[in-house]
């Protein structure tokens, strides 16, 4: 395969890009309410972060401001020329304190809806990114078997108010990645390490979505609800019988334990793609491919990209990407990142799957969890400076809108 100058694969020069995206096709970009908004201190992340447990041990939260500042931020979705946009509402705004609503924050998220409307920006909304208030974190959070009922109550006082703004709803981002990082790991709040819990939290999670879904489509039917999936690309290394056999196990964890049980109650699925690994029986641990790495350490590999989605056409839902992003502050990467991902999608288009949007992560640098303020994930700092891929992004959305079959 090609190789470009920052040696990524490149697949452009195949045949498969004569049909355009699909009429009403996304193309947007991504944040979460805590990482971005800044300035929450109510939730069990700002707890967490305040011991100066991020890699940057910063324990102030600025993130980009945006709570402040999400004027701008529709104003850089409209130089860039995206029509959508995917944001978070904060759950320890919305309900500071059990069972007590603060109007002023949904008052808010209304106004930014709106103005996303005025703007014919389509908006996807997020209910939780791992972020919990903290009267429910000193609860136990997910592992309290009435966390359902908890978010489902979430939900419902959200979609009740400003539900029909809305284009899109997806009520928990990751939910892997939240079981993976924060209670088996301990890498994230709620800092645990245990199997039980970390089984009685995927229950619970699937439990809270299937209610809140049902919940959802009481009160307004057409209301499109999904859930964001992190999924992984898994090759096996060479032809060995055993590594295919881990890659199988490896694809199967990573898409069923999650999709499976939700699948049924979900209008659409969202994919959040970000890494490919190599499968080899003989070590535990999955090797990187590729060589060119983020400032993650993270290798790219876009293939990858169209690989999960066209793994994950078996469950018969139209697929949004609702992240795909690389930590590029000198955006040298990104530019190649984004239009590989595009020629990817296309590829997948073509040969039958249902793909309706990608949404860049993100729009903006933002604090980055574990990592704190050092990873850029950015099509623009916080200071709104667009990088110059921004403008890559910009150019190819007008390209493929304008041929668009
Ligand atoms: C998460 C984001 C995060 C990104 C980059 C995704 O898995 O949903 O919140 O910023 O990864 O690490």
């Amino acid at each position: 395969m090609d190789q470009n100058q920052n040696g990524l694969k490149d697949p452009v020069k195949t045949s498969f890009n004569r049909i355009g995206f699909p009429k009403g096709f996304l193309f947007g970009s991504a944040t979460s309410a805590f990482q971005t908004e800044g300035y929450d201190f109510n939730t069990d992340w700002h707890e967490w972060e305040k011991t100066g447990a991020t890699t940057d041990h910063m324990t102030d939260h600025p993130a980009a401001d945006s709570w402040h500042k999400w004027p701008e931020d529709i104003e850089l979705l409209k130089k860039t020329n995206q029509n959508a946009y995917r944001f978070g509402v904060e759950w320890a705004r919305i309900e500071p304190e059990e069972g007590k609503f603060d109007e002023t924050a949904i008052d808010h998220y209304r106004q930014i809806l709106a103005k996303l409307k005025e703007n014919n920006i389509t908006s996807m909304v997020t209910l939780h990114h791992f972020t919990l208030p903290l009267w429910l974190a000193k609860k136990g959070g997910v592992i309290n078997k009435r966390f359902p009922f908890y978010f489902a109550c979430y939900a419902k006082k959200v979609i009740s108010q400003i539900g029909g703004l809305a284009d899109f709803w997806t009520t928990i981002n990751e939910p892997k990645v939240y079981v993976l990082d924060g209670i088996i790991r301990g890498k994230f709040p709620p800092n645990e390490k245990s199997y039980w819990k970390a089984y009685l939290a995927r229950k619970n999670l699937i439990k809270a979505h299937i209610r809140a879904y049902k919940l959802i489509k009481k009160i307004d039917q057409n209301i499109q609800v999904g859930i964001n999936q992190n999924l992984t690309a898994y090759v096996p290394v060479g032809n060995n019988i055993f590594n295919k056999f881990m890659t199988r196990i490896a694809r199967f964890v990573d898409a069923d334990i999650f999709i499976r049980p939700t699948n049924k109650f979900t209008d659409f699925l969202g994919i959040n793609y970000y890494r490919k690994y190599q499968m080899q029986a003989k070590r535990p641990i999955a090797q990187e491919e590729g060589s060119i790495k983020n400032e993650y350490g993270w290798s790219i590999n876009q293939e990858g990209l169209y690989q999960v989605i066209k793994e994950n056409m078996k469950w018969g839902k139209p697929i949004y990407i609702t992240e795909n992003g690389c930590a590029d502050e000198d955006d040298n990467i990104r530019p190649e990142f984004i239009r590989q991902a595009l020629e990817y999608i296309r590829k997948a288009i073509n040969e039958g799957a249902d793909v309706r949007g990608y949404f860049y992560w993100s729009l903006l640098d933002n604090f980055e969890l574990a990592e704190g303020y050092i990873m850029k994930f950015g099509l623009a700092d916080i200071n709104r400076n667009l990088r110059p891929s921004a403008r890559v992004y910009a150019d190819l959305i007008k390209k493929y809108s304008s041929d668009l079959s």
